[in-house]
């Protein structure tokens, strides 16, 4: 779908300011030099947020901003009361703002809200949107407190199989200071496990992850031994529990050695726009999850697969069970 002139202008208009201020240099630069998920690892999200330089790899992430962008146009109505959960360059909120809604943009990251209020800036002095259309806010959108019913949440807090961001802690606290016709943006999202044999880095442990990425040159090759097993399925329009459990019997299609599991998440960013498997380099990128030591197996066999985590946790952290078994 081709971008609407609105949609093209605010992304091409967020494009030349991170140019013009270093912003998209520094994270090509930090791309070649290490990899997300070391820095997903490193990093506190549900205390500090991403870092500054994440937030604007979302923007390169061009189909996921466009897919964001074309569900506000084709949501927002003007004078509705706005809230986006994680503002980060402040893009979507911008969006919102320049049709006409009353936005409140909450950030928990200084340096990054400090970023999306130098942008917010230029689009107002080329007079896209009022001033008092886009209120910026320092705090954590779990426990923030709005003043008014909302009628729109807008929340891109998602990472494949839900590890890592707090888009459910987020949204558990929001939907309740929501109207009844309220909507989210985005709608909810899916995420299949496919048994894999990969070649891995080999510091890796079990349980730990790690991701490939498109944006960074890095491709892990793999031969996928199962289908991809559909095991959750979430609606970010009630409240979701955050534990997830599997226990699934998956056929083998292939023989190989199993050591990793790799989990991809498409997106529902509204009814008619699911950003799928291909379609995101950094949003919803596969991870995978390391199996040590590794199971043989041929076709025909059927592996149990059982899975516990905590959504928003790190797959490395220490509460995470994994156990696969041969059973045929
Ligand atoms: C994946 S980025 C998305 C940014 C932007 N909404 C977009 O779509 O381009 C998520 C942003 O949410 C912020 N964040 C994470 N947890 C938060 C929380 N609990 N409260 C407020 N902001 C949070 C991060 O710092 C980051 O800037």
């Amino acid at each position: 779908m081709m971008p609407t002139e609105l949609a093209a202008r605010i992304y091409r208009g967020t494009i030349s300011f991170l140019e013009e201020r270093g912003y998209i240099d520094h994270l090509n630069k930090l791309l070649v030099e290490e990899y997300i998920d070391d820095r997903m690892t490193r990093i506190d999200v549900p205390s500090c947020g991403l870092e500054t330089v994440d937030a604007v790899h979302c923007i390169l992430d061009r189909n996921r901003t466009f897919a964001f962008l074309e569900a506000i146009e084709k949501s927002v109505k003007p004078g509705e009361v706005v809230v986006e959960a994680g503002l980060g360059t402040g893009i979507l909120a911008i969006m919102a703002a320049a049709l006409g809604a009353e936005v409140y943009g909450i950030e928990i990251n200084k340096e990054t809200l400090d970023l999306a209020e130098q942008l917010s800036r230029v689009f107002i002095k080329n007079g896209l949107f009022e001033q008092e259309n886009l209120s910026l806010i320092k705090a954590d959108a779990s426990i923030w407190n709005p003043l008014k019913q909302i009628d729109l949440i807008i929340s891109e807090n998602i990472y494949a199989g839900m590890f890592y961001e707090m888009q459910i802690p987020i949204l558990n606290h929001l939907l309740p200071f929501i109207r009844s016709s309220s909507r989210v943006i985005p709608e909810g999202m899916s995420s299949y496990v496919i048994l894999a044999q990969a070649e891995k880095p080999l510091h890796k442990g079990h349980g730990e992850s790690f991701s490939p990425s498109q944006a960074e040159g890095r491709s892990y090759k793999s031969r996928e031994l199962s289908e991809p097993f559909l095991y959750d399925n979430i609606n970010f329009n009630q409240k979701n529990n955050l534990n997830c459990r599997i226990d699934a019997a998956i056929p083998i299609i292939r023989s190989g050695l199993i050591n990793s599991l790799i989990i991809y998440s498409p997106v529902k960013v509204a009814r008619d726009i699911i950003l799928k498997r291909e379609d995101m380099i950094f949003m919803g990128e596969d991870i995978f999850i390391v199996i040590d030591p590794p199971l043989h197996v041929e076709p025909q066999s059927i592996v149990r697969l059982r899975m516990e985590y905590k959504r928003g946790n790190k797959p490395e952290d220490g509460s995470y069970f994994l156990d696969l078994q041969k059973v045929i």
